[in-house]
């Protein structure tokens, strides 16, 4: 192995049947960019995925479309590792360690988790829920990772782990490397075409305003036309004033190229019923083959057990290996 590659670590959530665009932009579009050069690992988290109570025929399937979705979308199993969080043991294992290093105000001031709680009052919140940030810390210094790319949202959960790494090294010596946030300007937060102020999201209320990978052409372009756009008529990038607008652009301009002076020039003396058309294009153009690639991946179960056995089985070298380390800096006795 090539020892100047960088190590590169991130995961999605086996949550819904679908992902939206908002996780591509923000997120699975730079793991694609990033299996070339580096030594990347990818993980269907589906241990997080628990803290939302979920059949299990269900969750079953949705780490399967999530996989294929992941290689449709791009990812090759021959350049990057990836996997299941769930068969890889040593993710529960370091998240116990991680929780052990981490105070209570501390995980408690985790806003997703703020957010969450809320929302649903404690006793309809899960412990799981409280500990997830120290579970994803592990999933990210098991593999040394120097980068994750993510959305925004996800930028304080790694602030914890640069936090946690950093307190284990200084008391138990150098055992993690401590990884960067890989956040895109543009991409990093894609909003609801229905609430553009606020991000796409898996678990909004309403689905009006969230493009899903798997929906229909016809689902796609309708939510796309019928997106909220802002008050006057130029089209321009303007997020405080024109927020509907301006995400509508960085959709366009996440996905076709073009950079937005472009599209701005490109959109000048022409109206919002353009831009949204042109938007609904390019998207649909970008999303067919990756819906036709999902369902022909999903005929082929074997393939992708391969693939996620492959995964896991490479996966577990590097993570028991940093396991192995974190015991005995701890100074738990070893077997053998
Ligand atoms: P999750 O499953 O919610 O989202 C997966 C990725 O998609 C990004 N994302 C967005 N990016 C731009 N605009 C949006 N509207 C948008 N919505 C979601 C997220 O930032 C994320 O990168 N906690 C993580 C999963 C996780 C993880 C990890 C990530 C578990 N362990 C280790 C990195 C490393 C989450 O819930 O992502």
């Amino acid at each position: 192995m090539n020892n100047s590659r960088k190590r590169v670590l991130s995961g999605i959530q086996p949550t819904h049947d679908s992902f939206h665009l908002g996780n591509h932009l923000g997120a699975v579009k730079n793991w694609v960019a990033m299996q070339d050069e580096n030594d990347s690992f990818y993980c269907v988290v589906d241990l997080h995925s628990l803290t939302v109570e979920t059949d299990p025929k269900v969750l079953r399937n949705r780490s399967m479309v999530s996989v294929a979705q992941l290689l449709a979308l791009g990812l090759d199993p021959a350049k990057c590792t990836l996997f299941l969080q769930s068969q890889v043991p040593a993710h529960n294992q370091l998240a116990w360690i991680m929780e052990c290093m981490t105070g209570f105000g501390e995980a408690g001031r985790m806003t997703q988790f703020k957010d969450k709680s809320s929302k649903n009052g404690a006793d309809r919140t899960v412990v799981g829920l409280f500990t997830y940030p120290m579970l994803m810390a592990a999933d990210i210094l098991l593999y040394q990772a120097d980068f994750v790319p993510v959305g925004e949202d996800q930028r304080q959960h790694i602030e914890l782990t640069r936090d946690l790494g950093q307190r284990f090294n200084s008391k138990y010596g150098q055992t993690f490397q401590i990884p960067a946030p890989y956040i895109m300007k543009a991409g990093a937060k894609i909003n609801d075409l229905q609430e553009p102020t606020s991000k796409m999201s898996k678990s909004s209320p309403s689905q009006t305003g969230v493009i899903n990978i798997l929906d229909t052409p016809e689902v796609n372009a309708k939510k796309i036309k019928s997106a909220v756009t802002d008050t006057g008529r130029e089209v321009i990038f303007d997020e405080v004033s024109k927020p509907g607008v301006s995400n509508l652009l960085t959709i366009h301009s996440t996905i076709s190229g073009q950079s937005i002076p472009e599209l701005e020039e490109y959109f000048s003396g022409k109206g919002y019923g353009d831009l949204k058309s042109s938007v609904a294009e390019v998207v649909v153009d970008f999303l067919n083959p990756v819906r036709v690639r999902v369902n022909e991946l999903l005929a082929e179960p074997a393939y992708l057990h391969s693939v996620l056995k492959l995964g896991a089985e490479k996966a577990e070298v590097v993570a028991n290996q940093t396991l192995k380390q974190t015991y005995e800096a701890l100074g738990l006795v070893p077997r053998d």
